[in-house]
């Protein structure tokens, strides 16, 4: 029997589990994925402990994908070396991995959106935008990062060779952009877009990080807007299915992971 989990504090509320195990179902293989709560200064141990327990893969969530990237027991895939944060690891080969870039990049793509050579505007300059900004800046995109306190944009734009701006140059940069990307937290949980909606334009594509509602209010103005939209289950179905593809060495069911993820988010 394989057997994966995932690594957080707090990660009750994990929805990894639901799209794992659906997954093993539609592969018909003997596996099981499992919820582990690691403190923030138990994270190496709780490496070595998951390894030694025969465990074959984590995922890795809040708080501790930059401790994971930095662990002297695993080797690190070059986008790990460059987001500075990973939330995969193959504890067989112990190695750590980060999908969320590759999983952003796929939702884009098999949503028939090709970022190559493309003009894109990433609010955000946390987690979330590091991994979308690599995967943007290796798929040849012309990036601009906007973000609140416009220090932190100007410091991740110089690391990944890109423009920075605060949120407050959005209406005057939107007009020229193909690809708006919200990489912020706001709108999770709350009726909020980090963006006027009379800013949109039926020209952009709009991807939306936040998935807590699926239809945010971002998206909600986008579509009203003509523009077409992503929402970020997209991007968490892909970033699970990268590492199922990392662990198993086979293609993952995306379809049934989709679909299982959906209605568990539609329970929430
Ligand atoms: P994550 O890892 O999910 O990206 P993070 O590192 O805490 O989380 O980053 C949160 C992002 O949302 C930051 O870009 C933050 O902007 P600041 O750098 O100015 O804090 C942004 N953010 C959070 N609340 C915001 C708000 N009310 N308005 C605009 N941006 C906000």
């Amino acid at each position: 029997m394989e057997l994966y989990g995932i690594f957080g504090d707090p990660v009750a509320h994990s929805l990894s589990p639901v799209m794992h195990e659906a997954a093993y179902e539609e592969l018909d293989v003997d596996a099981d994925y499992a919820r582990f709560h690691v403190r923030e200064d138990r994270v190496e141990d709780a490496i070595h402990g998951a390894t030694a327990l025969g465990v074959d893969g984590v995922n890795v969530t809040v708080p501790h994908k930059q401790a994971v990237a930095r662990s002297p027991s695993l080797d690190r895939s070059p986008e790990v070396d460059a987001i500075g944060a990973a939330n995969t690891v193959d504890l067989n080969e112990m190695k750590c991995y980060n999908t969320d870039a590759a999983g952003f990049g796929r939702a884009l793509r098999e949503d028939g959106f090709d970022p190559t050579g493309c003009d894109a505007l990433v609010l955000g300059a946390g987690g979330a935008a590091r991994a979308i900004v690599y995967e943007l800046v290796e798929s040849g995109a012309s990036v601009t990062v906007a973000n609140r306190t416009v220090e932190r944009a100007e410091l991740l734009a110089e690391e990944f060779d890109v423009s920075g701006a605060g949120l407050e140059e959005v209406p005057g940069l939107i007009s020229g952009v193909d690809l708006l990307v919200n990489a912020t937290s706001v709108g999770m949980k709350e009726d909020r877009s980090p963006v006027d909606a009379d800013v949109l334009h039926d020209g952009l594509t709009v991807f939306d990080a936040v998935y807590t509602p699926v239809r945010t209010r971002l998206l909600r103005d986008a579509e009203d807007a003509g523009a077409d939209t992503i929402d970020g289950a997209a991007m968490l179905v892909y970033q699970g299915a990268e590492a199922l593809e990392i662990w198993m060495e086979r293609s993952a069911p995306v379809d049934v992971m989709d679909e299982a993820l959906r209605e568990a988010l539609d329970g929430d």
